[in-house]
């Protein structure tokens, strides 16, 4: 098990397309997901994709601790490594929440994210997964599959202005209130 070091916004590997992943039944992805998971977790953070490790394959892991577990949502979800995840956004409804990102630090912004989306990846042993995603687990979801295609948050944001720093992170909160 291993830290891994996490690239930052400029640096190029957050920007590309990330390739497939053609076998999936390997010792070293699956190190590469157990030290993934460890670096998620040691930040800490929610979610972690592949190319933030400078590793420019399409894996990303993710949870969601308890106490960030929300109502719409399935509640907690232990540490997960999706192999070529695919969304597919169920409805067309968009909801403003806060995100932040380890390649980003310091800073959080409002973005819209749909509601609701179905998942269907691969496990380490190449076996499809699906399932359903509310709520913020949608939210992770959605953030870390977008670093598979290159796209940061800041790309999805409406507003310039809903971006801040962590401490005047009550400001965002005002803002989405006031939109609701
Ligand atoms: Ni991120």
């Amino acid at each position: 098990m291993a830290l891994l070091k996490i690239a930052r916004m400029g640096h190029p590997v957050l920007r590309r397309r990330c390739d497939p992943i053609e076998v999936p039944d390997d010792p070293e992805l699956a190190r590469l997901a157990r030290d993934m998971v460890e670096t998620m977790l040691d930040a800490p953070g929610v979610g972690l994709a592949a190319p933030q490790v400078h590793a420019a394959v399409r894996m990303i892991v993710y949870h969601v601790p308890a106490e960030r577990a929300d109502e719409e949502g399935p509640g907690e979800v232990a540490p997960r490594v999706l192999v070529n995840p695919v969304l597919t956004a169920i409805g067309d409804r968009l909801v403003g929440g806060l995100e932040g990102c380890l390649s980003i630090p310091g800073l959080r912004g409002i973005v819209p994210r749909h509601e609701t989306v179905h998942w269907a990846a691969l496990d380490l042993m190449g076996r499809p997964i699906e399932g359903e995603a509310a709520g913020f687990e949608a939210r992770i979801l959605q953030h870390e599959v977008d670093h598979l295609d290159g796209v940061l948050y800041l790309d999805r944001m409406i507003d310039p202005a809903d971006l801040a720093f962590d401490s005047e992170i009550g400001h965002l909160l005002e803002r989405m209130e006031a939109r609701r």
